[in-house]
């Protein structure tokens, strides 16, 4: 692998000061509780990120995105919030979030925080006051309160299913102490969702999202944003009536929950307190809708930005790249967005170990919540005999490095560019924290292998983690892959993905691709407007390089040759 290439030009000021800073960001997200822990309680903290700023100056990345570091209990890893306005005790204070703020922003890198608007947790005040209080009272109107069916109540409002396994609807205990109401929850019973026509709902919402930007926060990640606003009329259709229903449901946005039209109008009103600051407060939504409504979320009067969780789902396939990767930039170009490019996440089994999987029969329409093969994957047991490790790294290696050469945001989940494979059944079920293990009971083993505490160094009692143990267990190859290990090491990912990232700044100016042909249906080639080419050979056959230097490469060359599931960039 050679560089040759000067390095970028745009300083970090620059970059802070620039509204367009995300169209081509390279975003860095960080679980924070699975990250690097500075107190020794096992549990990642805000000082342990602020400790690696220079880790992720030197990584190269534009900004960071942090999940959800509030008060919680952790029922879902963070995502069950107590307190929008506040940071976990475990993971530090206010005054070490500044602090975090201000030691990224002085290495030039923007901070994006997680929002979670869907759902409070049910340890929040208003779930507690709703539980306390009587039927039909203000306080049960800030959530999704129904009587339940059946001549006592004891059916639930509709058989409606969580994402996490088992019913959407949990039924309370009234304050007199007999069986009562049902409260919706889309995700796990301990995440009520919110109820978004309460006007003090999206009250507070403003308030926190104020409250963050004010801190100096320079975006906003926003989990579901496709389900707030809800249309639940007094007689709920069955499971069996919406799928019914098709497609049409979906396209239409007249799914009771799922990216109703309406949801919009929230955005719009954000997108209004956003563009107070300066540079404008930038936002990305989590919203797992039909690609041809993706766009409603990211237009410029909207959130701006929207995941685009398709290349995630593809098999290492060069047709199936192609095709997504044309569509979702002629959908950015439609809606005013730049496309956004996603391998991995704390939600879904980790690239490397994907790849290493024998192909699914059809990732395209794979699982909401994982690509298809990871989904089967997990289902399996998560059975590291059944991955071919070294492909799987291998191929993980070209696709992130083609993604780097293309327009758009590229979002990367720490511990990719170690490489990481996914832990599977190593975890013991006496161990495991995810929810959708705990629904699903003996048939998925859930996502907290993608969520194991990273490897610093290559010994110590956490991998260097911290000074103690870590919340998940992590396996003794951890090791290899180390920071550590990876940074003695030229052909390491880590050294790839920094030599990638560094170049990648240089593409920053534009937003177009030039596809090339090959003759190869196996091949893939295309050129950005400075001149650069970037080369993948998705099959097993070498593959001529055309004329031109080598500015990086994701495997050895085989002299003038690129050997099967590597890329190559040319100048
Ligand atoms: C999407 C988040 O990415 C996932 O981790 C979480 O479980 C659900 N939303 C519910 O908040």
């Amino acid at each position: 692998m050679t560089t040759t290439a000067t390095l970028a030009t745009r300083t970090d000021a620059e970059h802070m000061a620039d509204p367009d800073w995300w169209r081509q960001a390279s975003v860095y997200q960080i679980y924070p509780r699975s990250f690097a822990d500075s107190n020794g309680d096992g549990i990642g903290d805000i000082n342990g990120i602020t400790a690696k700023v220079p880790y992720l100056k030197a990584l190269g990345v534009d900004a960071v995105w942090l999940s959800p570091f509030y008060p919680s209990a952790l029922a879902d890893g963070g995502y069950d919030v107590d307190e929008y306005r506040n940071v976990d005790p475990r993971l530090g204070t206010l005054e070490d979030f500044d602090a975090m703020a201000s030691a990224l922003h002085t290495a030039g890198i923007k901070l994006i925080v997680d929002i979670v608007p869907n759902h409070s947790s049910n340890r929040h005040e208003w779930f507690q006051e709703a539980l306390a209080a009587p039927k039909g009272s203000p306080a049960r109107d800030r959530y999704i309160f129904r009587d339940g069916l059946g001549d006592q109540g004891e059916l639930p409002p509709s058989d409606w299913h969580s994402v996490f396994g088992g019913p959407a609807w949990e039924r309370i205990t009234e304050p007199d102490g007999t069986p009562g109401q049902w409260y919706m929850h889309i995700f796990a019973k301990e995440q009520p969702d919110l109820n978004w026509d309460n006007p003090e709902v999206r009250e507070d919402f403003l308030k926190t999202l104020r409250f963050w930007s004010d801190r100096g926060v320079d975006g906003f990640r926003i989990d579901v944003a496709h389900a707030l606003t809800k249309n639940l009329e007094e007689t709920l259709p069955t499971t069996a009536d919406l799928e019914a229903e098709g497609e049409a449901l979906y396209l239409e946005g007249r799914h009771p929950y799922w990216d109703r039209n309406e949801v919009h109008e929230i955005y719009a009103e954000w997108r209004k307190l956003f563009n107070e600051y300066n540079p404008p407060r930038t936002a990305v939504a989590e919203a797992w809708v039909h690609a041809d409504r993706r766009a409603r979320y990211a237009s410029p009067e909207g959130l701006g930005q929207a995941f685009n969780f398709d290349l995630l789902q593809a098999d290492f396939d060069a047709a199936q790249f192609r095709k997504t990767i044309t569509k979702n930039l002629a959908e950015a170009e439609a809606s005013g967005a730049s496309s956004t490019w996603v391998f991995s996440n704390h939600d879904v089994v980790r690239h490397a170990t994907r790849y290493g999987l024998p192909a699914s029969a059809s990732s395209a329409e794979g699982d909401i919540m994982s690509g298809q093969a990871g989904k089967q994957w997990l289902l399996a047991g998560g059975r590291q005999e059944d991955v071919d490790v070294e492909l799987g790294l291998r191929r993980a290696r070209a696709a992130s490095l083609l993604m780097f050469a293309l327009p758009g945001s590229a979002y990367l989940y720490q511990g990719e560019e170690l490489g990481l494979q996914e832990v599977g059944s190593e975890i013991p079920d006496s161990e495991r924290q995810d929810p959708s293990f705990f629904r699903n009971k003996g048939v998925e083993i859930g996502r907290d292998g993608c969520r194991v505490p990273l490897p610093w160094t290559a010994g110590g009692s956490s991998f260097g983690f911290g000074p103690a143990g870590s919340h998940l267990p992590q396996p003794a190859w951890f090791a290899d892959s180390s920071v550590e290990v990876q940074e003695a090491q030229e052909d390491s990912t880590l050294s790839l993905y920094r030599r990638a990232l560094a170049l990648r700044s240089q593409l920053q100016a534009d937003e177009t691709l030039e596809w090339l042909e090959t003759g190869r249906p196996d091949v893939l080639v295309f050129r950005r407007p400075n001149g650069w080419t970037s080369v993948t050979n998705f099959g097993t056959e070498p593959f001529e390089l055309p004329a031109g230097d080598v500015l990086v490469s994701s495997s050895p060359l085989e002299g003038a040759f690129l050997p099967g599931a590597t890329t190559a960039w040319l100048q």
